[in-house]
């Protein structure tokens, strides 16, 4: 998964990191005040991630950056869409740790394929851009 950028793939292995602690969160909900930390780190770090990558091709003049910055948008859109989603479940269901319990497949899926997809398909793309250039 790496595209040849240090900054860019360290970020990418912490918010695979992020990923697993919601992942465990989930499997194991004795506190559902975890859930909301978990994913208050995951948003927090994905948009300052997101926005170092974007300070980075525009430092590279990456030629995609436009639609790379709108997919960026629409990442953090969906993620914050999950989040509601799940803190709705959770309100409505009684301990909340059931309904974490409950859309815990479905939400480690999706956070899987959430990452993996944007850095496999797009990310991916900037190989070329760092490929035998001196990165730092
Ligand atoms: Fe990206």
């Amino acid at each position: 998964m790496n595209v040849g950028h240090p900054e860019i793939d360290a970020d990418h292995r912490y918010l695979i990191h992020l990923i697993n602690t919601v992942e465990l969160v989930l499997r194991f909900p004795e506190n559902p005040e975890h859930m909301k930390l978990a994913f208050d780190e995951l948003e927090h770090y994905a948009a300052e991630h997101f926005a170092r990558e974007e300070k980075i091709q525009i430092s590279w003049g990456y030629s995609h950056y436009d639609e790379h910055q709108q997919e960026h948008r629409r990442l953090l859109e969906s993620l914050s869409l999950l989040r509601r989603m799940m803190e709705k479940a959770m309100a409505e269901t009684s301990p909340p740790a059931d309904a974490l319990r409950e859309h815990s497949g479905y939400v480690t899926d999706f956070l899987r394929k959430w990452l993996v997809d944007h850095v496999m398909k797009t990310d991916l793309k900037m190989i070329d851009l760092f490929k035998g250039r001196k990165v730092f």
